[in-house]
């Protein structure tokens, strides 16, 4: 495997992560050691993207072990359980938070409660599988999703779908990072993404780092863009993914979606199979996480309009199958109608 554009967090017995809420004008660590942290993290977006949100969720369950182990063993299952659950809470929409936590949850329901050692080997190699296992999904994404990129092109994104959002690699950005380490000139318009601006502050952050030319525009301008045909191909991440291939990812998704179909531009989700929901048919099924008014309200503390005025805050949105070409994942690149065979 190549190397790994972006390193958002580390494990030494503690977790270690990137503060993004600072990015990019500070680059703040930040540690995580207990579950209480872990869960603020997720809800409060120092971390966040869907796989990344997930594999920190496992981490936060072998802290929790940490946290506990001066119980009983009886005590101490009772207590990762409840983490697990509180883990949970933190943000609705991401698949691979609940995807991973299940999995954590397995390692603990099958402890027979006798060797506590055990236990934690048990959880920190199943946290260390969900670390890896993305990692080399996300750059299957970049080796599959690279075929679809040819010289020249112009593709635009929205959000941060990079290696922030993720174990490094990144779903959206994959593709874009193999692309340039197989020489291809590319140009990569970026989505500024109101009203947390992960475009402006943290896909550019990434570019800019990885040395891949780009230019930032406010999310009303890719219409335009299309129009003059500046734009060849846009690759979005994803939140979850229902069994008919409706997907949520971050607001403004479906807007980009529909534009595209209007100009016959090829529109591409990237995500792991960790973010497909084999228990929904489909996205009218996605939970949509509706976030703090004053995300809207404010811009750097100040508020930007009437005090009193009232917002609407959707965090994410959903877009019908029929208007995604198609799914780059780990497997290939899929219809939405192939999606299916997929859940095993
Ligand atoms: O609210 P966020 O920043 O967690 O939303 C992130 C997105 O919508 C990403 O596109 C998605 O999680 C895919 S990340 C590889």
């Amino acid at each position: 495997m190549k190397k790994i554009p972006v390193k958002p967090f580390w494990w030494r017995n503690k977790i270690y992560i990137i503060d993004q809420r600072l990015l990019p004008k500070k680059e703040v660590i930040l540690k995580l050691e207990s579950a209480k942290d872990v869960y603020n993290a997720i809800k409060e977006m120092k971390i966040r993207g869907a796989p990344l949100i997930g594999c920190i969720a496992a981490y936060g369950v072998v802290v929790s072990f940490l946290e506990n182990k001066k119980f009983s063993n009886e005590r101490l299952k009772d207590k990762i359980n409840q983490d697990i659950n509180f883990l949970r809470t933190s943000r609705p929409t991401a698949y691979n938070l609940f995807y991973a936590l299940k999995r954590m949850e397995k390692i603990v329901s099958d402890w027979d409660k006798k060797n506590k050692e055990k236990l934690f080997k048990k959880l920190l190699k199943e946290a260390e599988s969900i670390y890896k296992e993305d990692l080399s999904a996300c750059y299957k994404i970049g080796i599959y999703g690279n075929k679809l990129i040819k010289n020249n092109m112009s593709i635009l994104t929205h959000c941060n779908a990079g290696g922030l959002a993720t174990t490094g690699f990144g779903t959206a950005l994959a593709p874009i990072y193999i692309a340039k380490q197989k020489g291809k000139n590319i140009h990569v318009y970026v989505d500024e993404t109101r009203p947390v601006l992960q475009g402006a502050r943290l896909t550019a952050w990434e570019l800019e780092k990885n040395r891949i030319p780009y230019t930032i525009i406010s999310d009303n301008m890719a219409g335009y863009l299309m129009s003059k045909k500046k734009i060849d191909i846009v690759i979005v991440g994803a939140d979850r993914i229902a069994k008919n291939g409706d997907t949520a990812n971050k607001i403004g998704t479906y807007s980009l979606a529909v534009l595209a179909s209007f100009h016959k531009i090829p529109f591409y989700v990237a995500a792991p199979i960790s973010t497909f929901d084999f228990n929904i048919e489909n996205g009218a099924e996605i939970p949509i996480e509706e976030r703090n008014e004053d995300e809207i309200k404010k811009i750097n503390g100040e508020y930007i309009c009437p005090k009193d005025a009232r917002v609407f805050n959707p965090a994410f949105d959903v877009t019908p199958n029929y208007l995604i070409t198609g799914f780059i994942t780990e497997k290939g690149i899929l219809k939405h109608n192939e999606i299916k065979n997929l859940g095993g």
